[in-house]
């Protein structure tokens, strides 16, 4: 399988420089800019892309990337700060904008021919972000375009395979983007493509059963998409030396754990040991009304229930977790060496740390469009493949104030009737709704019904549009649609007489209510 290596300069795009290069169905991987050469040749790449970053090579700390890079012989792309780079070290020159140029510009090439931009028209827009520019290329370069503020906005040098763009051919304002990536991969380096997530598929079982051997195995599922591919995973690699274990919490949705444990255990044959502990955490959480406490509470219980069933297993030695790649953020302080923090996983299949356990993390490397892929690829349910993010202290999270079962039972039932009905209507709605729950406040208000007065609570709906949950718009929902929704939890759920509708986006709320 070739790889492609690409160095991450901390620019905001480098992340999708990966996707767009896996999109040209080649595999990438995204390392540390100064990884060291050693950890980049261990990949034995195909080519090397260098990304953008915010700061200035010409600044006295610039961050620089292992020397070898440049000389190695590798097919090599720089693009934005990786294009300076490269003019930088092999004999060009740069010198800082009087004004940077950020946004859309014009891009005209100087020749019709160069093989990186084969297929390209003359002129096209593209997405500039820079603040120094290249005055004089590197011997043995030609430059390959301008725009209007930017004299030289590509430059290569064919014999050598070394291409840099000052432009951002990865962001979908740059219209020739994907022609001038799939260039330089399919063509100039020479890379067919083939990569697809079966593949994949068959390398991380073989990598799996190579680190495990013949040791005993535990995975924490969750419920989610992403536990449930990674156990999928790890399970055809070692089979019965994997043992599952599904925590019930009692904070899940309606039905939401039976459905989950059957999956499991029928479809996808994992060998699940199904835990209620609903019970504890439940006096785990009386009387407790502050959110972080309750997500503190409900962790330690979790990893305490954890650790006695993991007890009477014999022979574990590696846990699985399934980590993404968006988890594995590096540090970015400019100028800062810092090594690499990792994004503390707010999931309550946290890692008991002094179980002193390996970790088998399949899905490290993939998106979670990619983990989705692979879930298909294994043939899970749509059911698990689809399923809405959900947080790992589950309905806790959706009841403001105290946990207690009265409550679960009013936001499990009010929660029902919003997916239900967003479901039903999911064919209607473009775009879909990310996520839908209902949140159960501890607002009293009057209200009437039949001859009588009320005093219920009010119930919170929240549907959003979303890529990533990182950023969120609140749907817009056809009000027929809003007025079934609160008709049916009104009329069906005794206790709530007031139902609102969550019109602030993210930021400046949250998903969450918490
Ligand atoms: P917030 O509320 O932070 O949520 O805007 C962003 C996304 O993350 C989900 N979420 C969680 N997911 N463990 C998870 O795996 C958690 O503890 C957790 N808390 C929030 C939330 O549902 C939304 O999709």
């Amino acid at each position: 399988m070739s790889t492609v290596v690409i160095l991450d300069f901390g620019a905001q795009y480098s992340q999708l420089i990966a996707r767009r290069v896996r999109e040209a169905r080649v595999y990438s991987e995204l390392l540390p800019f100064d990884a060291p050469w050693e950890e980049i040749a261990k990949r034995q790449p195909a080519a090397i892309i260098l990304s953008g970053g915010p700061e200035s090579t010409l600044a006295v700390d610039a961050l620089e990337c292992d020397p070898r890079v440049y000389t190695a012989g590798i097919p090599l792309l720089g693009i934005c700060y990786g294009m300076q780079l490269i003019a930088k070290h092999l004999g060009g020159s740069l010198v800082p904008l009087e004004h940077s140029e950020f946004g859309p510009a014009r891009l005209t090439l100087e020749y019709a021919d160069a093989p990186l931009f084969l297929g390209v028209p003359r002129e096209s827009r593209v997405w500039m972000s820079h603040g120094d520019s290249v005055t004089i290329v590197p011997p043995g370069f030609r430059a390959l375009a301008h725009t209007a503020r930017c004299a030289v906005a590509a430059i290569g040098d064919d014999a050598r395979r070394t291409y840099g763009v000052q432009f951002h051919p990865e962001v979908v304002h740059t219209e020739a983007g994907s022609a001038i990536l799939e260039n330089f991969l399919h063509t100039l380096a020479g890379i067919a493509p083939t990569w697809r997530m079966d593949s994949w598929v068959d390398s991380a079982i073989a990598t799996i059963r190579e680190q495990v051997g013949d040791a005993n195995v535990l995975c924490a599922l969750s419920g989610g998409v992403d536990s449930a591919v990674a156990a999928t995973l790890v399970s055809r690699a070692i089979g019965k030396q994997l043992t599952c274990i599904y925590v019930d919490t009692g904070l899940m949705r309606k039905d939401e754990s039976a459905g989950v444990v059957a999956a499991f255990r029928n479809v996808l044959h994992l060998n699940v040991i199904h835990v209620d502990a609903s019970a504890r955490f439940l006096a785990r959480l009386a009387g407790i009304e502050d959110p972080e406490e309750k997500r503190i509470r409900i962790g330690h219980e979790f990893i305490s229930v954890f650790e006695e069933e993991a007890k009477k297993i014999a022979g574990v030695r590696f846990l699985v977790q399934g980590t993404l790649y968006p988890d594995v953020i590096e540090s970015k302080t400019p100028g800062s060496k810092a090594g690499h923090k990792i994004k503390s996983h707010h999931n309550v299949g946290g890692l008991p740390e002094h179980m002193e356990l390996g970790l088998v993390e399949p899905l490290r490397a993939l998106f979670k469009d990619e983990v989705r892929e692979v879930g298909r690829v294994l043939g899970l349910p749509s059911a698990v493949v689809e399923r809405q993010p959900f947080p790992g202290p589950g309905l806790a999270v959706r009841i403001i104030g105290e946990v207690t079962p009265e409550r679960l039972a009013l936001v499990r039932a009010a929660d029902a009737i919003v997916t239900a009905e967003i479901d039903a209507a999911a064919a209607e709605l473009s775009p879909r709704p990310w996520q839908y729950f209902a949140v159960l406040t501890p607002v009293k208000s009057v209200g009437v019904m039949g001859d009588g007065r009320t005093y219920g609570n009010l119930v919170g709906v929240r549907a959003i549009t979303s890529e990533d949950g990182m950023t969120a718009d609140w749907a817009r929902l056809p009000h027929d649609l809003l007025a079934r929704i609160s008709t049916r939890i009104v009329n069906e759920v005794p206790g709530i007489n007031r139902v609102a509708y969550d019109i602030t986006s993210k930021p400046p709320a949250t998903v969450e209510w918490e």
